[in-house]
């Protein structure tokens, strides 16, 4: 479970965009409604920490990731992402398509199977859901 840039502040960071939940709420949130999930939860306000964390990923049942602003530009996550063969989402509290026009673009979404915007936390939930019914063991 892997947020990236600016995540760390969600609770008082534009609630009226992000909620008010802070994303140590949300991954409570997670532990609770999965009981059973050992999860690996990182944020990173660092590029180049995000890569490696990304790697790590790899020898996890799934990745799930809210790159933040990153999203936008950031081609080093995408190629990360690209490199790990396991099952990946892309979540986004806010729906990203409904805001600013440079926010449209993900240069990560061709790297990930799904893509999850616009459900708040429940976007975390729904994403954890997909990699559950992914993966092969279960
Ligand atoms: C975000 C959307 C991004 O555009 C923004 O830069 C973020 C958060 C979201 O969760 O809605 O930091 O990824």
């Amino acid at each position: 479970m892997l947020n990236g840039v600016n995540l760390g502040g969600l609770g008082t960071r534009r609630p009226e965009v992000y909620g008010t939940l802070t994303l140590g709420d949300i991954y409570g949130l997670l532990s609770e409604e999965f009981p059973d999930v050992e999860f690996e939860f990182r944020q990173t306000d660092y590029e180049g920490e995000m890569i490696g964390f990304i790697r790590d990923g790899g020898a996890a049942d799934g990745v799930v990731i809210n790159p933040g602003a990153w999203t936008h530009y950031a081609y080093a996550l995408h190629d990360a992402l690209e490199a790990v063969s396991v099952p990946k989402v892309e979540v986004h509290l806010s729906n990203v398509h409904g805001r600013e026009e440079w926010r449209r673009r993900s240069v990560i979404s061709p790297a990930v199977d799904a893509v999850v915007a616009g459900m708040g936390a429940r976007g975390y939930v729904a994403a954890v859901r997909y990699v559950l019914e992914s993966s092969p063991e279960r």
